[in-house]
């Protein structure tokens, strides 16, 4: 029998087991989903006696973690001086959590910026969880607000003017081009229609007299170039490469009233090694027997990691706005206990959360650890 990644192995059976993967789980079993290439790849489902996550007690360094960001970003913490490395500004000093070489996720809490900005290591892809402003750039201006995506292509001059209030922004800088996954039999429209994308307008720049910096970040080190006017001093442009923003209002999530879809169906961005996913408010499953809450699983090919900025959410306990989990890939993960007879009573989520999930194992920063609860591993208890 040959195997590959475009040759399915015929689907095999033994035991106990339901044909109809999530549905009408036989008597007394929790399903684990044990699946290559997040989902997408072969799978194989597991039917067990106990919920796998129900470990005693994890020795060595995997296990999952939880870490509060709302415990971050205050400036002058010692969380924002750590993470400045000498040269960055405290109005815009984003702090590093979690990194690969594909992706870096990162907390920042700008003020208004009094220089512009290039990053000239990634794009970046921001998901505005407070506040709100106006973000400059060499495309023109665009406004922002709680719940939109600004995507800023790798080497886009930029400055955040914020609103007065708490900014809070998780960015997700990736080594790679972010785009779109394809709609496939979706349609073209799906998910978000393309014509709800906004990008920036032009504007008369401010001219005002004195000198203009652009600091450069190129492999984590930042360059500071001085020029004698504003740099965003653009007249017009053409072409297909700018900056743009989504709302998570704006992204209809596909959903079935029989089958639990996999994550993957909820994917926003994709770049390379990892993907992120936008999980939003949607009704339940409404069928007698199908599952309503995320199977457990072992996603063996994918770090998960997940940001929960808005609403319930109905398989985490003791998860609330502003936090992260991080379920590193070779340990299974799934809802917590409380979770599966609580879905049994609810017609749908509340949630907004983006998940990002990286296909090389991600670190943990020092910063990371000060905003840990280091009891999470053992909360599926
Ligand atoms: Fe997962």
């Amino acid at each position: 029998m040959r195997l590959s990644n475009d040759t399915p192995l015929f689907p095999l059976q033994k035991g106990t087991i339901t044909r109809q993967a999530h549905v009408n789980l036989p008597e007394g079993t929790f399903e684990e989903e044990f699946a290559r290439n997040g989902f997408f790849g072969r799978t194989t489902h597991l039917y067990r006696r106990h919920p796998v996550t129900a470990w005693t007690r994890i020795e060595g360094p995997l296990r999952p973690h939880s870490y509060d960001l709302n415990r971050l970003a205050v400036d002058g913490s010692e969380a924002v001086m750590a993470s400045m490395r000498g040269s960055r500004e405290a109005a815009f000093a984003p702090v590093c959590f979690l990194h690969n070489e594909d992706v870096a996720l990162h907390w920042v809490s700008p003020r208004t910026m009094d220089f512009l900005y290039r990053n000239a290591d990634g794009d970046d892809v921001y998901y505005i969880h407070a506040g709100g402003g106006r973000l400059e750039t060499v495309f023109g201006n665009l406004d922002y607000a709680k719940g939109d995506y600004l995507v800023l292509p790798r080497g886009t001059t930029y400055r955040f003017l914020p609103d007065t209030g708490e900014q809070r922004y998780l960015l997700i800088e990736s080594a790679s081009e972010v785009s779109i996954p394809d709609r496939n039999q979706l349609g073209p429209n799906a998910l978000f229609d393309p014509a709800m994308i906004d990008t920036p307008e032009l504007a008369p720049v401010d001219e005002t007299p004195g000198e203009w910096a652009v600091h450069i970040k190129r492999e984590n080190e930042i360059t500071k170039v001085f020029y004698p006017f504003n740099p965003l001093d653009v007249v017009g442009w053409k072409g297909d490469l700018t900056v743009w923003r989504i709302n998570v209002k704006d992204i209809r999530p596909i959903l079935s009233a029989r089958y639990h879809l996999p994550p993957s169906a909820h994917s926003t961005f994709m770049a390379r090694n990892f993907v992120i996913c936008s999980f939003l408010p949607r009704p339940f499953e409404e069928e007698e027997g199908a599952m309503r809450v995320p199977f457990y699983h072992s996603n063996i090919d994918y770090d998960e990691v997940l940001f929960y900025s808005d609403g319930h959410f109905f398989s985490r306990e003791g998860i609330g706005p502003g936090m992260v989990t991080w379920h590193p890939q070779g340990l299974h993960h799934g809802p917590h206990p409380k979770a599966i007879p609580a879905s049994r009573t609810k017609e749908r989520t509340d949630e907004v959360a983006v998940m990002v999930d990286t296909f090389r194992p991600l670190k943990a920063t020092p910063v990371a650890g000060l905003v840990e609860n280091p009891d999470y591993w053992a909360s599926w208890k």
